[in-house]
């Protein structure tokens, strides 16, 4: 049990990310920084029951998760202060600015947000990875499987390459500074458990070939980053596995990713488990009103399917930060 806290507060704030980049399914991520998810913990109690006794809900989109304790930012307190045997009380504020069920790590930055934020109040004194491995469990709460692909780069910052689940094992890597990104949010209804659903429909069994051409694809990417060559990433942001069956989830997919490429992205693919689209392209090659085109030209796609869209220009995210210790 931890009897001696040294801090009573503390707030940090963990951005959105984009998971797989096309091959990487479960294996790429990174972090955006486009929007962040925050979250305050104050201890109310010393000697308490190791609960989260007050929980607030705040931002933008606190009217699309849950304000009470289904909410995974209380599951995820309440589980960490048991696996480390601790009995404080706290008050959880979550400023949700990270829109859910967009396909931009949306739980993954509550869960990431929450680790670190319990991780530091309680003085603990675990390497990056065991923090990783703490926001899986977060993700775990609220997608039903415990992948890694956004709260490790929503943690960590940067490009993030998961090799194993079992025992965690990932490598971060920074990227290149001309990687811009435009990401375009279509208004599609999906179901309300999206991400469990988006991944329930993939295939058990996958075609040999295509296993080869995802290979081969997740490598470029790899060394893309590596040798921070923004034409090397997008040449391997190509997916003969799970795009082809939930691109059938975003109407218009197809000829918005051709109308992305049209306009001078390098590559366009599925943000995570979509419906969100992220297209890359150079800084050093496009101007800005450049990228803007990429980002209209997709949003008119969706505009003559009768679906409203938005886009946005980012760029690749440092990870979560500490705001506040007190
Ligand atoms: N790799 C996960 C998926 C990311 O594609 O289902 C979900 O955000």
């Amino acid at each position: 049990m931890l009897t001696q806290l040294t801090h009573r507060r503390v707030s940090v704030e963990s951005p959105a990310s984009t998971a797989n980049l096309g091959p990487g399914f479960d294996v790429f991520g990174l972090a955006l920084d486009l929007a962040y998810d925050r979250v305050d913990v104050e201890v109310v109690e010393e000697r308490g029951s190791g609960k989260v006794v007050e929980f607030e809900v705040q931002g933008p989109y606190s009217h699309d998760v849950p304000k009470d304790r289904e909410n995974l930012v209380v599951k995820l307190a309440e589980y960490i202060l048991d696996k480390f045997n601790v009995d404080v009380d706290l008050r959880v504020r979550l400023w949700k600015g990270v829109k859910p069920r967009s396909g931009l790590g949306s739980s993954g930055a509550a869960a990431a947000a929450t680790s670190v934020a319990l991780a530091t109040l309680l003085g603990l004194d675990t390497p990056p990875l065991e923090i990783v491995k703490l926001a899986v469990k977060g993700e775990e709460y609220a997608t039903g499987t415990p992948h890694a692909d956004n709260v490790a780069p929503s943690i960590l910052g940067g490009f993030v390459v998961i090799r194993s689940y079992s025992p965690l094992d990932l490598i971060r890597l920074d990227p290149p500074d001309d990687l811009g990104i435009v990401v375009v949010c279509p208004e599609v209804r999906l179901p309300q458990d999206k991400t469990r659903y988006a991944r329930e429909i993939l295939p058990r069994q996958v075609d040999l070939q295509r296993v080869v051409e995802n290979i081969g694809n997740a490598c470029y990417v790899v060394l893309g980053f590596a040798l921070k060559n923004t034409k090397l990433i997008a040449r391997g942001m190509s997916d003969a596995i799970v795009e082809p069956v939930r691109s059938k989830l975003i109407p218009g997919y197809q000829r918005a990713k051709e109308r992305g490429l049209s306009a001078g992205a390098l590559a366009v693919t599925i943000s995570g488990a979509g419906p969100s689209i992220i297209a890359i392209y150079s800084k050093n090659e496009l101007e800005e009103s450049q990228a803007r085109d990429i980002g209209q030209s997709i949003v008119e796609v969706f505009k003559e399917e009768g679906i409203d869209a938005s886009y946005y220009l980012t760029s690749p995210s440092k990870g979560t930060r500490l705001l506040r210790l007190e």
